[in-house]
């Protein structure tokens, strides 16, 4: 079985972060997402993988290389312009050899992969949608089947109200190699609003696999925080023991309140408050009378004395000046500066694309 992750969107709703690295590289507790689906992949038994790729592509590369640190074979194949969903996957057709799982590169889950393909053993048709509840079915496609589970119709984000179904696409397919007959070649194809209705116009059968995993798609700020609660929690299974964990959580000082996860060569001021649910990654440090809540801090990140940070994510080697003040739900870019005393506002994007 061959998977296709689908990882070359340009991640607009988590700018700044996705300026300096593209969505699937971020990390999540300290590792990136990507891994942690490569991980999820090989469990099930799946060596072979596809990356459609487009938007700053070198970084995956760079870090994943042709897979065999994984024991796994890893296939790029780059988009000089994006090619929507399906058109990714048709742009890969000479490399798939039979049925193949297709991923979206940001959803975060806990499905059982070989279960869903017993599912779509048992159901036969072209292929098998992961579906999942959810309480805003208006963020994402609504997808509407019989008792049976047999797909009868799709909603990409329709309007608030007007939605069909709380079930919602999940964003994991099964497809069998036929479906890719059914996406023209050689421009930008959504399989969400333009292949799977035309699958159904054509009479072929797809089939509703719901469940009631863990699911999260981590495209905006609020839910990639949402997953890092969830995960220091024990909400999502990670192999993270809830509490304080980290390579650098024997050696901390301040006030550490759990669950906190830390990584080697972090520093934290004795008078500083670090807690609950943040992640400080590698080189990170917290000076005196600083305090950091609901937040998660990528590599190198310096939060200068006295400064309070609050539910917010702050890329790579950003540095905060000292007093500086960041109110909830703010995004800081890779390397940005936030000048001492400063006050970012709720919900601040803090970072300039690069030159
Ligand atoms: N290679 C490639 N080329 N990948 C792409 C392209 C492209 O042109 N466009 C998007 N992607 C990738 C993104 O990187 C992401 O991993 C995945 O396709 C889905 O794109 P998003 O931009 O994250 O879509 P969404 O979250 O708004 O909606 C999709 O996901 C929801 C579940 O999370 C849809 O599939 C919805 O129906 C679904 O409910
Ligand atoms: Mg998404």
């Amino acid at each position: 079985m061959q998977a296709i992750v689908l990882v070359g969107g340009e991640g607009t709703r988590l700018r700044p972060l996705t300026y300096g690295t593209p969505k699937p590289m971020v990390p999540i507790a300290n590792v990136p997402f990507l891994a942690r689906t490569m991980e999820r992949l090989y469990e099930a038994g799946i060596r072979d993988v596809i990356l459609p790729a487009g938007y700053l592509p070198q970084a995956i590369v760079d870090y994943f290389g042709d897979g065999s640190k994984l024991d796994m074979n890893i296939t790029y194949v780059i988009e000089d312009e994006p090619l929507g969903t399906a058109g990714a996957l048709k742009n890969v057709e000479q490399h798939v050899t039979g049925p193949f799982f297709v991923l979206n590169g940001d959803v975060l889950t806990s499905l059982d992969l070989r279960a869903m393909m017993a599912f779509h053993k048992e159901k036969g048709g072209l292929g098998a949608l992961h579906l999942i509840k959810v309480e805003d079915p208006s963020a994402f496609g609504c997808i509407v089947h019989d008792d049976d589970l047999r797909i009868s119709a799709f909603v990409e984000k329709p309007a608030k109200g007007t939605e069909p179904t709380d079930e919602v696409n999940a964003g994991t397919y099964l497809f069998d190699r036929a479906v890719l007959d059914m996406i023209p070649a050689g421009r930008n194809v959504s399989i969400e609003r333009e292949t799977f209705p035309k699958i159904l116009a054509e009479g072929h059968a797809l089939y509703a696999y719901t469940t009631s995993d863990y699911w999260i798609d981590l495209g905006r700020p609020e839910h990639y925080l949402a997953a890092h609660r969830d995960i220091l929690s024990g909400a999502m299974p990670l192999r993270l023991e809830p509490g304080l964990t980290g390579n650098g959580a024997a050696g901390a000082r301040g006030t550490i309140l759990p669950p906190v996860h830390i990584d080697a060569n972090v520093t934290i001021a004795a008078t500083a408050t670090v807690g609950p649910n943040v992640v400080l990654a590698e080189g990170c440090t917290i000076g005196e009378r600083a305090t950091v809540r609901g937040s998660v801090l990528w590599d190198g990140v310096q939060v200068g004395d006295g400064a309070s940070i609050d539910e917010t994510i702050i890329a790579s080697r950003a540095r905060i000046g000292a007093g500086a003040t960041i109110k909830r739900g703010s995004v800081i870019g890779h390397d940005a500066i936030v000048p001492p005393g400063a006050v970012l506002e709720e919900n601040a994007r803090y970072g300039e694309p690069p030159k």
